[in-house]
C-alpha cells in the first residue's frame, strides 16, 4: 500500500530551466519519469497554457470584459489509469509526489499542491464526471506564482487528461466553471472566471476580448509588428488571499450602493461614468476609488481594441500608463517592484506601451514593443530593474497559444 501525501522524489526528476523550453527534451524527460516511477509508458497527455491579461484588471468578477491572452508558457500532464480510485502526481517542477483518493468525501486538501488537482477531481465527480485512478507527471514552464495563471493552467491540464481518461468531454465553458470552482473551493482563492476561461479557451495566435457575464469572447488582434513580452519582477509577491478578497468585496459593496440608486445596476460593469459622478459623493472614498477604477479600466479594455484596431501606438502608450496609474492610485493594487519594472519597461527601447498583468501586488508585467527592437528592450529593461532594485528579472515575449487540449506523447 502506497502512503499518501507528499514526498519528494529523485534529484533526477527534474528538468532544466534551459531544457524545458525544448519541446522534444520536455517530452522525453516526462515520460522516462514517469516510466521509472510506473514500469509502464503514460498513456494520455494533456496541456494548457498560461495566460496575461493585455488590459482589465479586476473587470472580470465585476461582470465587465477582459482584454486577454493565452501565452506559449504552459503546463503538461501525462498519465495512465490505475487499478484503484487514486490519483498519483509528480511534479517535475517540485521534484515531490502526492497522492489523493478522489472519491474521499471530505474536503481535507490533500497535501500543499496536491488541493489543485484534488480540486478538478472533486468537483468534477460531485458534477457527475467518473474520475479515473491514474499515475500521473505533471511539469509546467508557467512561473509559478507570478500573475500568468500557473494554477488555472494546472487545473485546466488536469482536467483535460481526466476527460481523456474517463472517457467524457466537457463543454468548454462548463469546463472553466469548474475549474473555477476549483479553485474557489479547494485552493480557497476566490478569483474570477478570466484565468480559466482563457486557459481553455484560448485560440492559437489570437488575443481574446472575454465577456465575464456572458461567458463569450471575440477575437482581438494585436497589431502586425508588435509583440507583447513579459517582465516579470521576481519580487517576492505580496499577494495574499486577503487583498485580493479585500478588493473584490469593495466592489461588491460599491455595486450595491449603485444598485440601491439605480436599479438596473447588478455589478460595477453596469455603473455608468454618469452615473458614477452623479452619486460618488455618497460613497466611502476608499470605495469611490476602487469603483472608479473598475469603471475607467472597463472604458479601457474596449479603447485599447480600438486602438489595436487602428495600430494607433499613441493611444496604446497613453491607455496602458492609465491603467498601471489607476492601479497604482486607485486600485492599490501596486507594489514598489512593479513601479521600478514601470519605469524600466517605459523608457526601454521599442516600448510602445506597459501595464501590470494579473491580479497585482507584484509578480508579471507587461509591455507591448515594436518587433524589430524586442532583443533590445529585453536588454535594456532587465538592466534598468536590475540596477534600481538589485533583482535581476525574467523578461521574454510570448506568443498567443492554443487553450488547453491533448498532448502527442511521440
Ligand atoms: C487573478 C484572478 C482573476 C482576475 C485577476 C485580476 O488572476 O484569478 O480572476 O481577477 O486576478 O484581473
Amino acid at each position: 500500500m502506497e502512503r499518501h501525501g507528499a514526498h519528494a522524489v529523485g534529484d533526477n526528476m527534474t528538468i532544466s530551466d534551459h531544457d524545458s523550453l525544448d519541446p522534444r527534451l520536455r517530452r522525453e524527460a516526462m515520460i522516462a519519469t514517469f516510466r521509472q516511477l510506473h514500469k509502464a509508458a503514460p498513456s494520455y497527455g494533456a496541456r494548457a497554457p498560461g495566460r496575461v491579461d493585455l488590459m482589465g484588471s479586476h473587470t472580470d468578477y465585476n461582470e465587465g470584459c477582459v482584454m486577454t491572452l493565452p501565452i506559449d508558457r504552459d503546463t503538461w500532464i501525462v498519465g495512465a489509469p490505475r487499478d484503484d480510485h487514486e490519483v498519483h502526481v509528480t511534479s517535475l517542477n517540485l521534484g515531490a509526489t502526492t497522492s489523493f483518493d478522489p472519491s474521499r468525501p471530505d474536503r481535507e486538501p490533500s497535501a500543499g499542491w496536491g488541493r489543485y488537482l484534488h480540486g478538478v477531481a472533486a468537483v468534477l465527480t460531485e458534477a457527475g464526471h467518473p474520475i479515473r485512478g491514474c499515475n500521473t507527471v505533471v511539469h509546467g514552464t508557467v512561473p509559478l506564482g507570478s500573475g500568468l495563471s500557473s494554477s488555472a493552467s494546472l487545473e485546466a491540464a488536469a482536467a483535460t487528461l481526466f476527460e481523456q481518461l474517463g472517457g467524457f468531454t466537457l463543454d468548454p465553458v462548463e469546463k472553466a466553471k469548474l475549474t473555477q470552482r476549483a479553485e474557489n473551493e479547494w485552493v480557497g482563492v476566490h478569483c474570477g472566471i478570466l484565468d480559466q476561461y482563457s486557459v481553455i479557451l484560448g485560440e492559437q495566435g489570437h488575443a481574446l476580448m472575454l465577456d465575464c457575464r456572458s461567458l463569450t469572447h471575440t477575437h482581438a488582434a494585436v497589431p502586425a509588428g508588435l509583440r507583447i513580452v513579459i517582465c516579470n519582477t521576481c519580487a517576492p509577491r505580496a499577494l495574499s488571499g486577503s487583498e485580493y478578497g479585500e478588493r473584490r468585496s469593495q466592489c461588491e459593496e460599491a455595486a450595491a450602493f449603485f444598485a440601491r440608486r439605480s436599479p438596473g445596476v447588478r455589478a460595477l460593469r453596469d455603473v455608468t461614468v454618469g452615473m458614477f459622478r452623479q452619486h460618488v459623493s455618497g460613497l466611502p472614498p476608499e470605495l469611490a476609488k476602487r469603483s472608479r477604477f473598475i469603471i475607467e479600466e472597463s472604458e479601457r479594455v474596449r479603447a485599447l481594441a480600438e486602438a489595436f484596431a487602428r495600430d494607433d501606438r499613441a493611444a496604446i502608450r497613453d491607455l496602458a500608463s492609465a491603467s498601471f496609474a489607476g492601479a497604482r492610485d486607485l486600485f492599490e493594487i501596486s507594489v514598489p517592484a512593479m513601479e521600478s519594472m514601470f519605469e524600466a519597461m517605459r523608457i526601454a527601447p521599442g516600448c510602445i506601451g506597459c501595464r501590470q498583468a494579473g491580479a497585482g501586488f507584484g509578480g508579471c508585467m507587461i509591455a507591448v514593443v515594436d518587433d524589430g527592437l524586442v532583443e533590445a528592450f529585453c536588454r535594456a529593461a532587465a538592466a534598468a530593474y536590475l540596477a534600481d532594485t538589485g533583482i535581476v528579472p525574467e523578461i521574454y515575449p510570448i506568443r498567443a497559444a492554443a487553450g488547453a487540449g491533448a498532448l502527442r506523447l511521440s
